[in-house]
């Protein structure tokens, strides 16, 4: 059996107060958390510090929401894996399709970012998913054998253990259009099985899969009820502590 994650991406949302304050609702909200349960919150870079400090003794884990693959130097504005572990994170997340479509991250970047994390003891949320345009040019699979292929080039067996995969329909992310629980369990088996001939069955059933897009506390429960659906990476409803509560609890 596959724990469950639920993870809250904040996106470009809550500057140090407002994080504080959110987190001080999840917190009161989260009572008796099962051990099989992961509650995961990736706030912005600023607050980082100050939600490392105010998650110390719960359930609640850290993570960040993009990295840079240097170890350090003249890149202006990036921040390294060593800067984010030691402001707290756990986790981090790569390959969001908003880093793919509007800063131009291709799966070569997003490799080299995960073997950088990989490498200095970061989980990546790994990030994939395929356009509007590509789900009706029905390319769906290719897509996400590419992304998901390439993402992961040169990462041994043992690196799989600490990723998780996500996969977010791009069409589905802030529209309020979930995939349905049926078209989302399609892809994720097909993550699952693709992951199983890249390296072996074992790996594969061990592997975390989040769906990410539009999930809400009145859809969570079906979709989290899928045989590959093992949590969720949320975005809109993880910014009000009783919506995010309301999809960790059907987890
Ligand atoms: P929404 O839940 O707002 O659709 O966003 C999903 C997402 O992009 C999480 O990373």
């Amino acid at each position: 059996m596959r724990n469950k994650v639920i993870a809250g991406n904040w996106k470009m949302n809550k500057n140090i107060p407002e994080t504080a304050e959110l987190i001080s609702g999840i917190k009161a909200g989260l009572k008796d958390v099962p051990a099989n349960v992961e509650v995961i919150i990736c706030p912005p870079f600023t607050s980082l510090e100050t939600a490392s400090t105010l998650i110390k003794g719960t359930v609640i884990k850290l993570g960040a929401q993009n990295m840079y693959f240097e170890e350090s130097g003249a890149f202006t504005a990036e921040i390294s894996a060593d800067m984010l572990k030691s402001a707290g994170s756990e986790y981090v997340i790569l390959g969001h399709s908003e880093r793919r479509v509007i800063f131009k991250e291709s799966n070569e970047l997003i490799n080299k970012k995960i073997q950088k994390a990989l490498a200095s003891d970061l989980k990546p949320i790994f990030c994939v998913g395929e356009s509007l345009e590509e789900r009706e040019s029905d390319i769906t699979k290719k897509v996400i054998e590419t992304q998901v292929t390439e993402g992961l080039a040169g990462v041994p067996a043992e690196g799989i253990a600490n990723i998780i995969i996500a996969y977010e329909p791009v069409w589905a992310i802030g529209t309020g259009k979930t995939a349905s629980p049926a078209q989302a369990e399609e892809v994720h088996a097909f993550i699952r099985g693709l992951v199983a001939k890249l390296y072996s069955q074992a790996v594969a059933d061990k592997l975390i899969i989040q769906y990410g897009g539009s999930v809400k506390p009145d859809n969570a429960k079906e979709l989290l009820g899928q045989a590959d659906i093992d949590g969720a990476l949320v975005g809109g409803a993880c910014l009000k502590a009783d919506q995010f509560l309301g999809i960790i609890k059907p987890a």
